[in-house]
């Protein structure tokens, strides 16, 4: 949820980290704070609200400069976000600094424990014991490693840590349980960060670092061992996007940018997936296909937008495997006791790779012997390393808060995963899916396409800005699609807005239906399933005559629609399965500029974060 850097080397540590943390404030940004070990002593700062606040605070009271360093942007969960509970947290010596990503949970306890042995604390944070229990390790040790792993030890929850000690000037060390923490080697400097996007502009060399392990960095090398000091086998990679991409790219905001960046990272998510002869070949999938074929029950785990991409993903599934698909909240999922054994399939979506819910609910599915399919966008997290399989979508590095490239790419990796079931299990003949795979080919321009002609609807949302409600219907796959048109206005433009099944509609929410509300109808394509498109086409009547401003996402060359569409979005043809990855996009824009027209945060809306790595 929190944003970690660390930085040891020859630069100037405090520019370093704070380009860092300005890279990494998508993660949390209601209060952000600095610590450097300088002149023999240890220099922080921290302030509550966004990064400038620090900034200003920098400039205002300048730290003495020194090149070992760690910064942390904050997203509150104990204690709210003021300039008390900002991290860094001190020592009463103030000789030790630390920053946390993270639970404790055992933080009350141990807290106690420091009251009675005399410590003073302050804040009403977690973290702040560390500091104090990291003190009294290293009184002993003198070696900040050392007293990381004895204090580690002691801990409860899911954490990342990072310190400093003024007695270490030149060490930076980290500790990893749960949440995310990466190492970037430089030449003569090292790093630390929750996401490569921190250094990237400094090392595309990285470490991914296993649970309960800790890292020592120096400028002339990195140390990792376990929480019980034996030494741990690491993974090297080479980070295959470079600085520009985690830069806005001359858009206002990041969200735009990813929005446009959307037919690339469908285009690159399909690459490398046919073989010469036509076939699928998801290399990645290390589970054999006749494992895939004992499948007899696919279960996919999500949260929020992610989940929206398995609700689509189900119809994909069920139709080209015939295999029963459940789709699952993952916050839901692990405490309802699921039924699941070795031939349950569970596929487990995420952009970030690191939202608890969904680790929690792999783990568990794990633990029932069931094998795990990730889907993934970013190369090292956890869930992937934890799953049996991985299956990485490349959209690149998503940076808004509000999940767009990633969403369409994780859909077409769902779509893979159902054609690869299909193949496998002879459900799906090699020409059926050759088929699929030229029409998902085609995706990519006529996302293209559908980009170009989203003028009228930025036009429209200004034009509803003053409005508190917009509700969304759809049937079939349009259905989730609507879920997730009104999951991006709640978020950005912090409106009322509600998903319905169009069918559902004469069960209650037509209640709601009253002049000029505006409804967003997506319409399923008029060719294939055609009773569908005429029974949505029914909806909008129903909803029109009791008043509604109608919005509708329909085909080009729909013509049914014409006479009862308020206002007429068109997107290109496209079979009706795949229909999501186009219609979705009118629905983003939608949010973001309505998000705009109403002053709003379009990267980092109100109580958000990127990465939800709490339950
Ligand atoms: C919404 C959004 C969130 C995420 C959810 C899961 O725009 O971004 O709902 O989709 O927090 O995150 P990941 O995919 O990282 O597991």
């Amino acid at each position: 949820m929190c944003g970690i850097v660390g930085y040891v080397g020859s630069q100037s540590a405090l520019e370093v980290v704070m380009a860092g943390l300005k890279r990494l404030e998508y993660r949390g940004y209601d209060s952000a704070g600095v610590a450097v070990p300088a002149d023999g002593g240890l220099a922080a700062a921290k302030k509550a609200g966004k990064l400038v606040n620090l900034e200003k605070e920098l400039t205002e009271r300048p730290l003495p400069t020194g090149t070992t360093g760690i910064g942390h942007t904050r997203w509150a969960t104990h204690g709210g976000p003021t300039d008390a509970n900002a991290h860094p947290h001190l020592d009463n010596a103030g000789r030790v600094a630390v920053v946390h990503n993270g639970i404790i949970e055992n933080f009350a306890v141990l807290r106690a424990e420091l009251a009675e042995r005399g410590h003073e604390l302050f804040s009403e944070t977690d973290t702040e014991v560390v500091a104090h229990l990291l003190a009294e390790e290293f009184s002993v040790t003198a070696d900040l490693a050392e007293a990381m792993r004895l204090v580690c030890r002691r801990l409860d929850g899911a954490f990342t840590l990072v310190a400093v000690h003024a007695d270490e000037p030149d060490v930076v060390v980290g500790a990893r349980r749960n949440s995310p923490l990466v190492v970037g080697v430089g030449e003569g400097e090292a790093f630390l960060a929750s996401d490569v996007a921190a250094f990237i502009a400094h090392t595309r060399s990285a470490i991914e670092l296993g649970q309960d392990q800790v890292v020592e960095l120096r400028r002339d090398g990195v140390t990792v061992t376990g929480f019980d000091g034996s030494p741990a086998d690491v993974r090297s990679y080479h980070v295959d996007w470079d600085a520009s991409a985690a830069e806005k790219g001359g858009y206002d905001y990041f969200m735009l940018k990813e929005i446009a960046e959307q037919p690339k990272a469908v285009a690159d998510t399909l690459l490398g997936r046919i073989d010469a002869a036509g076939s699928l070949t998801l290399d990645e999938v290390r589970i054999s296909a006749s494992e895939l074929r004992e499948v007899d029950k696919v279960v996919i785990v999500a949260c929020g937008t992610a989940f929206h991409a398995g609700l689509i993903a189900k119809y994909a599934i069920e139709h080209w495997t015939r295999i029963p698909c459940e789709v699952e909240l993952a916050s839901e999922f692990r405490y309802r006791d699921p039924i699941l054994d070795s031939r349950s399939l569970v596929i487990a979506i995420s952009q970030s790779g690191e939202t608890m819910d969904t680790l929690m609910a792999l783990r568990h599915a794990r633990e029932q012997g069931s094998k795990v399919l990730a889907i993934c966008n970013t190369n090292g997290s956890t869930i992937p390393r934890e799953s049996d399989a991985v299956l990485y979508t490349h959209a690149g590095p998503e940076v808004a808060v509000a999940s767009t490239k990633a969403f369409l790419t994780q859909l077409v990796a769902c779509y893979l995963v159902a054609l690869y079931l299909g193949q496998v299990r002879g459900t799906k003949w090699g020409d059926e899916i050759s088929a699929v795979i030229r029409d998902l080919a085609r995706i990519s321009g006529s996302v293209e396409r559908v980009l170009e002609t989203m003028e009228p609807v930025r036009e429209l949302a200004r034009s509803l800005a003053g409005k508190d409600t917009v509700l969304f219907l759809g049937r079939h796959v349009g259905y989730p699609v609507a879920l997730e048109g009104a999951l991006k206005l709640k978020e950005l433009a912090y409106m009322h807005a509600e998903g319905f099944a169009a069918g559902e509609l004469k069960h209650g929410p037509i209640a709601l239906i009253e002049d000029d509300l505006p409804v967003v109808v997506v319409v399923p394509s008029p060719r294939g399933r055609s009773v569908l498109h005429d029974k949505i086409v029914s909806n909008i009547q129903e909803i029109r005559a009791r008043g509604a401003r109608t919005i509708v996402i329909a085909e080009e060359g729909d013509e049914a629609v014409v006479p009862y569409a308020d206002h007429l979005v068109r997107v290109p043809v496209t079979p009706t399965l795949l229909q999501p990855l186009v219609a979705t996009v009118p629905l983003q824009v939608f949010a973001c500029e309505l998000a705009t027209a109403r002053g709003n945060e379009v990267d980092q809306p109100r109580n958000l974060a990127k990465s939800v790595t709490v339950e």
